[in-house]
């Protein structure tokens, strides 16, 4: 592994944006924090720090639920479904025209690599926007054919409308903010809702850019309201205000339990996106040349910092030295550096804590015998880089290969069974259901296991494919619900049924 090298010099638009003084974006204005309380957003990697933005509180997380509700009765909600498709294809066109911008700010923010970011925030951001903008002038109600009451056939008419659901609180971590932000905004936006989006406390800046591209569009003052603050703070009180019809939420399990106790005052309607410990199992007919990448960059994307990442690898006993080789050469061979260099191809994790955290993890993994086949260690100097980290022979008894770590680990087990059961039985064995995959030839291996492995997404032969139109969610306590596509817009409509006697 080299380190790369080249420091960076943020651009003009990125110094100008940096240095402005961050507020709060409330009823289309941007406005302090009541209490005048500031979040220090640091780059990762060089701890630095690079903005200072309004931290809101409960006041504030008020101001904003009462101006979405405001929102969604004015303005915005008397424009036809047209017009509100134009406006959120819009915001993807403006994000697209600031895709630089989006880039560097998200890049300095959360750590990734350039590419990274912006591949993602182009293929995510962009197009989650647009594939929701599509769907507003599709949302239908069904005819019911029936006569209620006993009157005669043809003397009455029964129908339903989707309507939005409301103000919707939505709740995003800060592994991948911009893209977050923008696939709790596009349905929501789609269906009509208003919203109060909370980014994570790490990572507030790209919806913070969001906000000046919101009001420069004319998306109507009120309609999407933007808060950055604690998740014990503003986050909390999102989560049980009585002004908030719906929480749309991804982040750890444990704060899932949180905001479902939190969101029992009024009842208020829960989606939750949490974590994940996902099984990628290979077969030893698969084709090692597509399995080794596969399962080298599903690992480390985004440096493990993500929900669904390929955690734990369980490979056949007849293939297993080879692809532990192959994987293990792979992660020494990722140039680690800041996200801005050129050559970086994984980056810093997003905090010390996370860091001590995931180190705390290999640590755990050492002492129950794992046997450590390469990283295990933060290199020396600035940032919060931990090198990528491969266990063998782990097994789920462990808990580096039960829970979710978060960060560049994987743990590879091996399996020598032909009974399949017993195979899927290992890879369902934790709390968690999120994106697994299945690697073989053989059609009816893959199709049985798709029938064993209880998981909201199942892939053979590549591993979590992401599509804006692809059902995308947890089982078990990986979540509640499921996001993107035709299902990803139910949450935010209700239905209303209609009957006339004529
Ligand atoms: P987190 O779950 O605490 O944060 C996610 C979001 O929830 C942030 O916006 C945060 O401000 C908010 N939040 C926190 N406490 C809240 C509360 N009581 N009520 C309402 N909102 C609240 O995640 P954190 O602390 O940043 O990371 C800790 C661990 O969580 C990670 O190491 C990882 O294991 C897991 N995680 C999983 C994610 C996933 O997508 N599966 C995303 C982020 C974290
Ligand atoms: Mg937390």
């Amino acid at each position: 592994m080299s380190a790369a090298s080249t420091a960076h010099t943020p651009s003009p638009a990125a110094r100008e944006f940096l240095a402005r003084r961050h507020r709060l974006f409330i009823d289309g204005r941007w406005v302090a924090a009541a209490d005048g309380g500031e979040i220090v957003v640091h780059d990762p990697a060089t701890e630095g720090e690079i903005a200072r933005v309004a931290c809101a509180t409960e006041s504030d997380v008020d101001q904003a639920v009462a101006a979405a509700r405001r929102a969604l009765t004015g303005e915005w909600s008397r424009l036809n479904s047209h017009q509100r498709s134009r406006l959120i294809w819009r915001l993807a066109d403006e994000l697209e025209a600031n895709l630089e911008l989006a880039t560097e700010l998200e890049v300095l923010d959360n750590g990734m690599p350039r590419m990274v970011a912006q591949y993602s925030i182009a293929r995510f951001g962009c197009d989650f926007l647009r594939y929701y903008a599509g769907w507003c002038t599709k949302i239908l109600g069904e005819t019911i054919p029936v006569a209620p009451q006993d009157v005669p056939n043809g003397e009455s008419l029964t129908y339903t409308r989707r309507e939005p659901i409301g103000v919707v609180g939505a709740i995003i971590p800060w592994n991948s903010p911009l893209v977050m932000a923008t696939l709790k905004l596009a349905p929501a936006l789609a269906a009509g809702c208003t919203v109060v989006l909370k980014p994570a406390e790490l990572t507030p800046l790209t919806a913070l850019l969001l906000g000046d591209l919101v009001r420069k569009v004319g998306i109507p003052d009120g309609v999407v309201n933007i808060v950055p603050g604690h998740g014990h703070v503003a986050g909390a009180a999102l989560a049980a205000h009585d002004g908030v019809d719906k929480i749309a939420f991804t982040g750890s399990t444990e704060v899932g339990r949180k905001i479902l106790l939190a969101a029992a005052g009024n009842l208020k309607r829960v989606t939750l996106e949490l974590g994940g410990k996902s099984p990628m199992v290979v077969f030893p007919d698969a084709d090692l040349e597509r399995v080794i990448p596969g399962a080298t960059r599903g690992a480390f994307f985004l440096q493990g910092q993500n929900c669904m990442a390929s955690t734990r690898l369980f490979v056949h006993d007849d293939v297993f030295d080879r692809v532990v080789e192959g994987v293990s050469a792979m992660a020494q061979a990722f140039r680690l550096g800041p996200g801005m260099a050129p050559d970086s191809e994984l980056g810093p994790l997003i905090s010390a804590d996370q860091r001590e955290r995931v180190l705390g993890y290999v640590e755990a993994g050492r002492q129950s015998g794992a046997e450590l086949v390469c990283g295990g260690e933060a290199p020396p100097g600035k940032g919060y880089f931990m090198r990528p980290t491969v266990f063998g022979h782990t097994n789920m008894g462990m808990k580096i290969a039960r829970e979710e770590i978060f960060g560049p680990v994987l743990c590879v087990q091996s399996f020598s069974d032909s009974d399949l059961k017993a195979v899927a039985d290992e890879a369902n064995s934790t709390i968690y259901g999120l994106s697994a995959s299945v690697w073989t030839r053989d059609i009816s291996t893959a199709h049985r296991m798709v029938n064993l492995i209880d998981s909201g997404q199942v892939s053979i032969n590549c591993h979590a494919a992401v599509d804006p139109a692809i059902p995308f969610g947890g089982n078990r306590q990986s979540g509640w619900g499921r996001e993107f596509g035709r299902e990803g817009l139910d949450p935010y409509l209700k239905t209303k049924a209609t009957t006339v006697k004529f």
